[in-house]
């Protein structure tokens, strides 16, 4: 069986059938204060869905047909189970072959995008106009609908757009309702979490981050924990969560492995030892990483080493704090639902490797953000007083500026870039643009190239700026800022960085590029 949080009591089953908005669902039902896990279908039963104490299931979409008979199905059984049901898109369909309706594959009914969208007096269409715009994506539709259930909605071309069994609670609905597209969908998960399955709306990140720390300090009592803190928003989180619950029985390790942003090592060091008070060992080990990188140019060999080598100098810190009970890690709600999910390539090593391996003697991993998403990691760090500064952070990598250095690492090349990175950052912040774009930074090219100043020939390195627009950073666009940003950012760093000669904007999004250049 699947991953089922028990902490929680009040709590929605996301039931997946491999569709691409499955997360989306989940995030909305939990905007609207209500705890939602995703769990596949062929991982839980009917008799561990109804033991488990769901106040609602969604049955997500899918990309399959039901008529295929190796499309996703599951036990009809759960249509009398007890506990309401929304199913959406193949939900949807679904709902209708486990009850004996008529399905039809018809091409000229199928439907793509915005689509007017008509409903009838219904729990779940509540407050929503006779008339809408849904967002629709399918071939195969609903003719007849199964005995005991209405029709409830319709479009111009599908005859049968949603409809319910109100007696038994199921309500099955073609269009998505989670994607912004559908004009009233948060509305329609609304009344479906509060109309239909009488939910509370516990799920708050104030609750979240009480019980949080109840439970650990209940848990960890007089016991000795140990954080890898890295500074970014997940470690730091979970390290103030546990410092809230056990105080000094936590440690926190913060390596500064020479690879990182300009004023990024004192910054954690001020946040951390003097904001919050906490137990933290700050370990200067840039020395030790630039010689094992001294000459390696192979992105993957450069993260290799700088995995290695890190998880050598936690050891050796972690071993002078004498035995610890936990490590604290901060893995989060999509790195549970995403591992193991498929066989996809290894494009770079980070996505496949899962934190520190088991080389400190410790008896426990302690995953205080396990079940969160991002955006509600955001949240209990503002609830803990972290500034917004460190919550809104962008994402930075391990490795550091290791892989935004083309070629091999020196510390003058370091430097270089460190400056360009800060000067980029200074002018998206002045223009305020920090919120148009999730991620940007500089990087250190392998290409000098001729260049004038004053009277004589340069020869300097290029710099790259890279902004990316993205919601998972899985596919990303390239940011389009703003011309005056990019030229004061270009006008500065070539004037106040010594060593660079030219500087480009990267226009590649991703697919085809990465994020990072290496
Ligand atoms: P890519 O370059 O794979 O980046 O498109 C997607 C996101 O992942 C970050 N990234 C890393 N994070 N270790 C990390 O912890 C890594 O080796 C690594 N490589 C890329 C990248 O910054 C972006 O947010």
């Amino acid at each position: 069986m699947s991953e089922i949080n028990s902490n929680v009591t009040e709590k929605v089953l996301v039931l997946d059938f491999g569709g691409q908005y499955n997360q989306l669902i989940a995030r909305r039902v939990r905007e609207q204060n209500v705890y939602a896990e995703i769990v596949p279908y062929n991982k839980i039963t009917t008799e561990e869905i109804k033991a488990a104490g769901y106040s609602g299931i969604i049955f997500t979409g899918g990309p399959n047909s039901v008529f295929d008979p190796a499309s996703p199905h599951f036990s009809a059984d759960i249509l009398n189970a007890g506990i309401p049901i929304l199913g959406i898109c193949y939900g949807c369909q679904l709902i209708a072959y486990m009850g004996e309706g008529e399905i039809c594959s018809a091409g000229s009914i199928s439907e793509y995008g915005k689509i007017e969208l008509s409903v009838k007096d219904s729990l779940i269409f509540d407050g929503i106009p006779g008339k809408s715009i849904c967002w629709m994506s399918h071939t195969d539709y609903v003719k007849r609908v199964p005995d005991g259930f209405n029709i409830i909605a319709d479009t111009q071309q599908c005859p049968c757009a949603a409809f319910a069994d109100a007696e038994r609670k199921i309500y099955a609905v073609q269009f998505h309702p989670e994607v912004t597209h559908t004009e009233y969908g948060k509305q329609i998960i609304r009344n479906f979490l509060y109309n239909v399955c009488e939910c509370k709306g516990e799920w708050t990140m104030e609750n979240f981050a009480k019980e949080t720390i109840e439970k650990y300090r209940e848990q960890l009592d007089g016991k000795k924990v140990l954080c890898a803190l890295s500074g970014g928003v997940d470690s730091s989180v979970a390290a103030v969560l546990l410092h809230k619950a056990i105080g000094d029985n936590l440690t926190c390790v913060f390596v500064d492995h020479g690879l990182l942003r300009k004023g990024e090592a004192e910054m954690v060091e001020k946040v951390f030892r003097q904001q919050f008070n906490m137990n933290l060992i700050c370990v200067n080990a840039k020395a030790q990483f630039l010689e094992k990188l001294a000459g390696v140019t192979e992105p993957e060999k450069k993260r290799k080493i700088i995995g290695e080598e890190f998880i050598r100098v936690f050891e050796k810190e972690a071993k002078k704090i004498g035995k610890v009970y936990a490590l604290v890690q901060g893995t989060i709600y999509p790195d549970v639902i995403e591992s193991g999910a498929g066989d996809a390539a290894t494009i770079k090593s980070h996505h496949n490797v899962g934190g520190l391996p088991s080389v400190v003697d410790f008896e426990e991993i302690i995953e205080p953000l396990r079940c969160l998403f991002k955006d509600e990691v955001r949240g209990v760090g503002l609830e803990l007083g972290i500034a917004p500064e460190l919550v809104y952070r962008q994402p930075f990598p391990g490795p550091g500026l290791a892989i935004r250095t083309v070629g091999d690492i020196t510390e003058e090349k370091l430097e270089i870039l460190r400056e360009a990175d800060a000067i980029f950052t200074q002018e998206i912040v002045n223009d305020h643009l920090e919120k148009d774009t999730n991620q940007y930074f500089a990087v250190l090219t392998n290409t000098r190239t001729v260049g004038v100043m004053g009277d004589a020939r340069t020869y300097g390195y290029t710099i790259a700026l890279r902004a990316v627009s993205t919601d998972d950073f899985m596919t990303a666009d390239w940011t389009r800022l703003p011309f005056k940003t990019l030229a004061r950012a270009s006008s500065r760093i070539t004037n106040e960085v010594h060593g660079i000669g030219r500087v480009v904007y990267d226009i590649t999004s991703k697919p085809p590029a990465t994020v990072e250049w290496e």
